[in-house]
């Protein structure tokens, strides 16, 4: 059977990376995390103190960053290596969550994380997640899934996850930043967050992990067994 591109679009914190890897392992593919490179890109800046209003500091950044995914085979998941720097525990940080929205809407930087993000499925065999990868990354993808779940539930999974790393984080603190990067990714000029025509919606809000798994596997041996 030959492989396919899998994209999983959707908003903030409805469980994308967790259907995403999952359909990775089952299949044998690639996962890639888009979000997690414009996180990485964001700790770079906030590092480095760079003015992201100016578009040369900007690109003389992106020449200084160098990013990468290596398979941890004690956690058996792929994490992210900025400047050979594993950052997968430091960028899901709220303070990286409060500004990566903003850079991320940035032309040029979008640009770096997209030629990237293309290279990387340039032989298929790949699940990838974000905002726009159905609609700018991959327009010819195979399958592609939009998620969807209710604002309370996402609210809630996200809290849960925080609160295992940081207990100073307020659900409020939470709902806050996932309600203003949902309206700053979909409203942004530049590959704004949307549907696919094509995508194929799963709403998750009442369904649980497994059942969403086999959903997707589904429509992912559907499309295998049509090429
Ligand atoms: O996991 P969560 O839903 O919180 O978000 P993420 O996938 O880690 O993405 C973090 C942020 O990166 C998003 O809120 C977007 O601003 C940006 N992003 C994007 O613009 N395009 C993508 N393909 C992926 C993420």
């Amino acid at each position: 059977m030959g492989n396919i591109i899998i994209t999983i679009d959707g908003w903030s914190s409805c469980g994308k990376s967790t259907l995403a890897r999952q359909l990775a392992k089952a299949l044998g593919y690639v996962y890639i995390d888009s979000g997690a490179m414009y996180r990485a890109i964001t700790l770079y800046f906030l590092r480095n103190h760079i003015n992201w209003a100016d578009v040369k500091q900007v690109k003389s950044a992106l020449k200084e960053i160098n990013i990468d995914f290596r398979f941890n085979k004690i956690t058996q998941q792929s994490e992210i290596y900025l400047n050979d720097e594993n950052v997968e525990y430091l960028i899901r940080d709220l303070v990286i969550a409060e500004k990566v929205s903003e850079i991320a809407a940035i032309k040029e930087i979008r640009e770096f994380a997209v030629a990237q993000q293309q290279q990387l499925g340039a032989n298929k065999g790949i699940v990838m997640d974000g905002r726009d990868i159905g609609t700018t990354v991959f327009p010819n993808a195979e399958l592609k899934i939009f998620m969807t779940a209710d604002i309370a539930v996402r609210v809630e999974r996200r809290y849960i996850e925080m609160q295992a790393k940081n207990p100073n984080v307020s659900i409020e603190d939470v709902k806050a930043n996932l309600q203003m990067r949902d309206y700053i990714d979909s409203n942004r000029e530049i590959s704004p967050l949307r549907k696919a025509e094509d995508a194929i919606e799963i709403d998750n809000t009442n369904i649980n992990i497994n059942d969403q798994l086999s959903l997707a596997l589904e429509l992912a041996n559907k499309k295998l067994q049509k090429i």
